[in-house]
């Protein structure tokens, strides 16, 4: 008889971190260890690689129903509204980022889960944080429902850690640059968006203003802090819910000289809308510290290493007629 052994949750598994997330926890843990799970249909190639369960993050009895079925001891806890969404639908990202956040902690603390990650943001600063080198503990006070939601998040989920022992861990992430997932509605997303116009039309009209500067990471150095950070000694950690984690920072005029670089005939204009107010409000870097301090954090990858990786992966695509970008 085998006895089914415990198993780790991914909540959001369709979106931008969850997609690449549950590979790569899969080729770790093991494909049958790692439970897919989203609200939406997922794609076949999540579908096809190990579990897959559907599941509402607002809905505390789904949830416990798959901690239960599954014998889940960790949860990586993704599901999340970004800012740029937030700020069209306040309602749902309230609903979502702290009712399913709360859900995942009370189901956590009842059931007997004992690791949660749970990721944070650098839309947890505001126009009173200093915007350049942000410290690790400083002024909280976000404009955006999705800043809000996350400062209150990073509190509640320190509170489990302090009141209850449950160990919840968490990085303040500065937009994520990935060629797998497209995100969805963020204010760093242009710095995505971004390479897939410059491939297909050579030409990208930016909704920042040229000197927008913001902190950024590759995907694979998110991926890489995400199992760094869950795998490092409890007794190391000063801080749980809340690191500031960065790779590199660039203005969106930056990040189109380099890719000017690699094909010189691609263009930008700018045409600032709604999210430049959000990213107004941001750092235009962060200070890492605690996190290389408390569990030994490290990039690999600065502009120049990121933007020739996107373009060579995104041009691959292209030639194998498997790019697809609804832009
Ligand atoms: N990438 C996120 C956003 O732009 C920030 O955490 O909403």
């Amino acid at each position: 008889m085998t006895v089914e052994t415990e198993t780790i949750l991914v909540t959001g598994a369709s979106g931008q971190i969850g997609s690449e997330l549950v590979p790569a926890l899969r080729k770790i843990f093991g494909p049958d260890k790692v439970i897919a799970s989203d609200v939406a249909e997922p794609a076949l190639s999540l579908k096809n690689s190990g579990p897959f369960e559907r599941l509402d993050v607002t809905s505390r009895e789904d949830l416990a129903r798959a901690i239960k079925n599954h014998r889940v001891k960790a949860i990586y806890h993704l599901a999340a509204i970004l800012s740029a969404t937030g700020e069209k639908f306040p309602q749902k990202a309230w609903e979502v980022n702290i009712n399913g956040l709360y859900n995942v902690l009370e189901a956590s603390r009842e059931l007997g889960v004992k690791q949660i990650f749970c990721p944070s943001s650098i839309a947890v600063f505001g126009p009173a944080t200093p915007r350049i080198n942000t410290p690790q503990d400083t002024i909280l006070s976000p404009t955006t429902i999705y800043g809000v939601t996350k400062v209150a998040g990073e509190h509640l989920a320190d509170y489990y850690v302090k009141k209850y022992n449950l160990d919840v861990r968490g990085c303040r992430f500065p937009g994520i640059i990935s060629n797998e997932t497209l995100p969805g509605g963020g204010t760093t997303d242009y710095a995505v968006a971004i390479f897939y116009e410059a491939i297909i039309h050579r030409k990208y009209t930016c909704f920042l203003k040229p000197e927008t500067r913001l902190p950024m990471m590759y995907m694979p150095d998110c991926l890489k802090s995400i199992i760094q950070l869950m795998a490092a000694d409890f007794s190391r950690l000063k801080h749980h819910s809340n690191f500031n984690v960065t790779a590199m920072s660039f203005s969106a005029a930056e990040l189109a000289a380099e890719i000017k670089k690699h094909l010189p005939d691609f263009s930008i204009d700018y045409r600032p809308d709604f999210r430049q107010a959000i990213a107004d409000s941001w750092p235009e870097s962060i200070d890492d510290r605690a996190a290389r301090e408390e569990w030994d954090w490290q990039p690999d990858y600065d502009l120049p290493r990121m933007t020739a990786d996107m373009l060579r992966i995104l041009g691959e695509k292209q030639k194998q007629g498997k790019l697809t970008y609804p832009g």
